[in-house]
């Protein structure tokens, strides 16, 4: 059965039919890989790939598996250079990451087919929070909460949203995520965790380059309500059932 391509966007939750005809509009949808042009243009959900910003939408049988992605690896499908996040994974049809972690990056990273989520997740207007556990080149300043938590300018036409800032101390949770070659570390000020809402970016090394630091080690604790489990080794990933 054939329907208007506006109408599956807001009937699968991706905006209401005013936000999902401008989103066409910004050229963020494809119809099988190819751009759309117009609201009204006629699909068939069953036969047609929906995109929006690359990630799928409606598919059926979604699957999605949280990864300790390991620094060294890209998040992307396919690349020239370096091993990929997918790698991790068992290979499963039309499965992506949701969202990026930079090359050098650890933690909790989603990979899925479910374009639904991955947009519901990564959507700014959701407030997902995302935590993030860094190792700083000098101890932070105790104003750092109030900076983040103001927003801060990182170069982008607009501020950041609030971020929660936290200097760890020795009973703080977050130092069993900390790597045995930065343990020396805990205690002086330089490790700190930052809960932020976005994914610009480079944002979190962005946003103590701001303040006048610099980021040496970051790794994701959390996203939404899924945290790392603990006993999850780097390169290992489960299914996960993120709602
Ligand atoms: N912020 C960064 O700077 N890098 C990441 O990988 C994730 C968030």
């Amino acid at each position: 059965m054939q329907m208007r391509l506006d109408k599956f966007l807001a009937d699968a939750g991706i905006g209401t039919r005013s936000e999902v005809k401008s989103i066409i509009k910004r050229k963020s949808v494809t119809i099988n890989g190819i751009c759309a042009a117009k609201p009204e243009t006629k699909i068939t959900p069953d036969a047609d790939e929906i995109a929006v910003n690359g990630s799928i939408v409606g598919m059926r049988g979604s699957v999605t598996y949280m990864l300790h992605k390991p620094a060294g690896y890209v998040c992307a499908v396919k690349d020239e250079c370096f091993p990929t996040v997918m790698e991790l994974v068992p290979q499963h049809r039309d499965l992506f990451p949701v969202g990026r972690l930079d090359k050098d990056t650890e933690g909790l990273l989603l990979i899925t087919n479910d374009g639904m989520m991955a947009h519901r997740m990564l959507s700014p207007r959701n407030h997902v929070d995302k935590t993030y556990l860094a190792v700083l080149e000098h101890p932070a300043e105790k104003e750092y909460a109030d900076l983040f938590s103001a927003g801060v300018d990182i170069g982008d036409e607009t501020p950041t949203l609030p971020g929660r800032f936290v200097i760890c101390d020795d009973n703080s949770r977050e130092l069993a995520y900390l790597p045995e070659e930065y343990c020396a570390c805990a205690g002086s000020g330089r490790v700190v965790h930052l809960t932020i809402q976005e994914g610009r970016y480079h944002q979190v090394k962005r946003m103590f380059q701001a303040v006048g630091n610099e980021v040496i080690y970051l790794k994701r604790l959390s996203f939404g309500a899924l945290v790392l489990p603990i006993s999850l080794k780097k390169g290992e990933a489960v299914l996960c059932n993120p709602q």
